[in-house]
């Protein structure tokens, strides 16, 4: 739940929301992941999540709801398809694990470039409970058994075609009943995008629905990232 304490809007216990931008608690003190900025709110130090360079953080300043929604809850396990370098990845790791994993969080973050992986590997040195994969988001069999438990959190961002089908299948596969699912999705990525972006949008949307998930929201990133949109669905049974 959102709430106002000592500086900012809290979102989550290591999440803040202030003047338009979001930080986290930084779980790794003196060190920033990618440049960003830091700061102290109530003499703990934050990490400022750039809304530019994460298509989550972009969504939670964008979304219509309360933005502490889009969060996993801290303490569980998540899948993230399509982790990149580990911006949102660290962010995520701040509020789901938090400094030596003390609040006992798992994110499993699966990339298939072996560049990224290298960051991602070097990051979880620091930071316990990321869990980096080098790994084929299609092919669950090379790495589904990593996941021996369903997830209530999974987030997509892999920016290639047949987006829709991957984030179906991985949800029907990981996603717990009631888990929340988010897919950033680029319109030209699609096979089918002759059609205008607008109605690849609202295909993508009823292909969620038809598949059996609510549809929370779809928010679209514009002023952000350009045809994007982050599609929020919660899985029904
Ligand atoms: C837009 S970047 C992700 C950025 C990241 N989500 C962030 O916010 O920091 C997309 C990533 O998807 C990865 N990717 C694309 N196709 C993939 C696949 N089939 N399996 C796994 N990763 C894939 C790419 O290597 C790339 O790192």
């Amino acid at each position: 739940m959102s709430g106002r304490r000592g500086g900012g809007r809290s979102l989550s216990w290591a999440v803040k929301f202030e003047k338009r931008g979001l930080w986290t608690r930084n779980a790794v003190a003196g060190t920033s992941v990618y440049g960003e900025t830091r700061r102290k709110f109530s003499g703990r130090e934050y990490r400022r999540w750039d809304a530019q360079r994460s298509k989550l953080a972009a969504g939670m300043l964008l979304t219509k709801n309360d933005p502490g929604i889009l969060l996993p809850e801290a303490g569980t396990q998540i899948l993230y398809l399509g982790a990149g370098h580990g911006t949102t990845v660290s962010h995520l790791h701040d509020h789901l694990c938090g400094k030596d994993n003390e609040r006992g969080g798992r994110l499993v973050a699966i990339d298939i470039a072996p560049r990224c992986l290298r960051d991602l590997t070097h990051l979880a040195q620091s930071r316990k409970g990321l869990v980096p994969i080098l790994g084929d988001v299609r092919k669950f069999t090379t790495w589904g058994a990593l996941i021996q438990r369903r997830v209530g959190w999974l987030f997509q961002d892999v920016a290639q075609a047949g987006q829709v089908d991957i984030f179906l299948s991985a949800c029907a596969r990981f996603l717990a009943p009631e888990g929340l699912a988010l897919l950033s999705l680029k319109a030209a990525s699609e096979r089918f995008s002759k059609k205008d972006e607008d109605e690849v949008f609202a295909e993508v949307g009823q292909r969620i629905v038809a598949a059996g998930y609510h549809l929370v929201e779809a928010i679209s990133l514009a002023g952000f990232e350009q045809q994007h949109t982050l599609f929020v669905a919660r899985r029904i049974i």
